[in-house]
C-alpha cells in the first residue's frame, strides 16, 4: 500500500484538535490485513462526547457512525474497493484509528473487516445514510422488543412508551412507527420535543413531555444514561407486569434493586423485577447485527411520499449542524461538556495526499 499524509481528529485531556497523521499499516502487519477507509460523512455521537471526557466504559471506537469509500483493501476484499460503505462499529478489530478523519485505517483479520463494512445500496442520500448505525441500533431494540413479547405471548397491539427523546429514543419511535406500531415518546425536558416538532420529525401525535401517565405494557429506556430518575420514571410508566426495555448507557455496577442493569444490557439478559408497588420484566438490548443494518438501510432508502411522515425525512430533519472537519474539533470539545440538540454530522470533502 503507497503511505498516505492526511487530516485527523485526535482527542487528549478532553480536547479534541486537528493533527496531521501517515498511514501506519501497511497490510503486512501479523496484526491483520488493512482496510483504508476515506469518510466522507461522519455522525457525531454521544459516546463520541463521553470518550473525549473519558466517561466511556466497556469500548473506544471515536468517530464510528461514518459513511465512506473504500480507499484500498486486501485482495480478499477486493470486490470492496471503490465501494461507499456504512462503518459497522461493533466487529472486533485488531486496531483502527480516529473516524472523524480524511483516511481511517482498519486492521483485522478479512473476515472481521468485511463484516465491518457494509455496501450501501445505491439511492440511499449519503448524509441521512450516516444514520444507519444509530438507526441500526434502534432496528435492533425494536425486533429484540418484539421476541421477547412475542415469548411472553404479550403483543405490541398498544402504543408503545418509549423514554428518551434523544437521537436513539427518536430513531426508536421512528422505527416503530415505520414498521407499524404505535408509540409515545416521552421526555423531562420540552426542547428535546419541541425540537423534534418543529423540525416535523415526527408526527406531532407521538411526542409527550408529560411524564404523569401511567400504564404502557411496554416501556424502552433510551435516554444517554439510565439515570435513576429516568429509571424511576420508566418503572412509573410501566403497568403490573409490563416489560421494560433497556436501552440507555449504562455503567459496570448500575443496579435497579436487585437487578445488575448493565450486565442485563450488556448481555441481552430478560431478567423478573421489582420494585415496591410493581412487578416487571426488564430485558436488555445491545448493539446490532449485520442483519440490522441491512434493515436502517432499507428503511433509509424507502421511497418517501410527498406531506406523509417517513423514516427517511425523519433522518435528514434531525441533523442540526453540519460541520467541515477543520471546524469539528471545537464543537466536539464544546460539545462534550454542554448540551446539544439533534445530530451533528461532519462532511469531508478534501482528501489524503499519496506517496508511492
Ligand atoms: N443499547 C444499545 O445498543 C445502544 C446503542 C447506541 C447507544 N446506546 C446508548 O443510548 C444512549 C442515548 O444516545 P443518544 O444518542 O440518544 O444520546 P442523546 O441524544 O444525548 O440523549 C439525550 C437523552 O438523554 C437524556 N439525558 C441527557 N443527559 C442525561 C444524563 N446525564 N442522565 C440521564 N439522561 C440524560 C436527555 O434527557 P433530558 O432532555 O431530560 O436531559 C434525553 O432524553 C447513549 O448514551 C448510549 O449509551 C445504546
Amino acid at each position: 500500500m503507497n503511505t498516505h499524509t492526511y487530516q485527523r481528529i485526535d482527542h487528549a485531556d478532553g480536547l479534541a484538535f486537528l493533527t496531521t497523521a501517515q498511514t501506519r499499516y501497511d497490510g503486512s502487519e501479523s496484526e491483520g490485513e488493512t482496510v483504508l477507509l476515506a469518510p466522507r460523512v461522519v455522525g457525531v455521537c454521544r459516546s463520541d462526547l463521553r470518550e473525549i471526557r473519558g466517561e466511556r466504559f466497556g469500548r473506544r471506537d471515536f468517530g464510528h457512525e461514518i459513511l465512506g469509500t473504500v480507499l484500498d483493501a486486501p485482495q480478499a476484499l477486493a470486490d470492496l474497493r471503490g465501494r461507499t460503505v456504512l462503518f459497522d462499529p461493533h466487529p472486533l478489530l485488531r486496531h483502527r484509528t480516529s473516524g472523524f478523519a480524511q483516511l481511517v485505517e482498519l486492521v483485522a483479520e478479512p473476515t472481521q473487516l468485511r463484516a465491518a463494512l457494509v455496501p450501501a445500496p445505491p439511492g440511499v442520500p449519503t448524509e441521512s445514510a450516516v444514520l444507519g448505525e444509530p438507526l441500526a441500533c434502534a432496528v435492533h431494540c425494536v425486533r429484540r422488543l418484539l421476541a421477547v413479547t412475542e415469548d411472553r405471548g404479550t403483543p405490541l397491539s398498544s402504543p408503545v412508551a418509549v423514554v428518551g427523546a434523544g437521537i436513539a429514543g427518536t430513531l426508536i419511535a421512528a422505527t416503530l412507527l415505520a414498521l407499524g406500531y404505535r408509540c409515545t415518546l416521552f421526555n423531562r425536558r420540552a426542547d428535546r420535543i419541541r425540537f423534534l416538532l418543529d423540525r416535523g420529525a415526527l408526527p406531532s401525535k407521538v411526542a409527550e413531555t408529560d411524564l404523569s401517565r401511567t400504564s404502557f405494557e411496554h416501556v424502552i429506556l433510551a435516554t444517554a444514561h439510565a439515570s435513576p430518575g429516568y429509571l424511576d420514571t420508566s418503572v412509573r410508566l410501566l403497568a403490573e407486569g409490563g416489560l421494560l426495555m433497556l436501552f440507555a448507557g449504562t455503567r459496570p455496577g448500575d443496579r435497579l434493586y436487585d437487578l445488575d442493569i448493565d450486565q442485563i444490557r450488556r448481555h441481552e439478559l430478560t431478567q423478573a423485577g421489582a420494585v415496591p408497588g410493581k412487578l416487571f420484566t426488564l430485558a436488555g438490548t445491545y448493539g446490532a447485527t449485520r442483519a440490522d443494518f441491512t434493515e436502517a438501510l432499507t428503511l433509509l432508502s424507502a421511497p418517501t411520499t410527498a406531506g406523509q411522515w417517513s423514516l427517511a425525512d425523519c433522518a435528514h430533519r434531525l441533523i442540526a449542524r453540519r460541520l467541515e472537519l477543520s471546524e469539528a474539533p471545537a464543537y466536539l470539545t464544546a460539545a462534550a461538556t454542554s448540551g446539544y440538540l439533534g445530530k451533528a454530522v461532519v462532511h469531508i470533502t478534501t482528501g489524503p495526499s499519496e506517496r508511492q
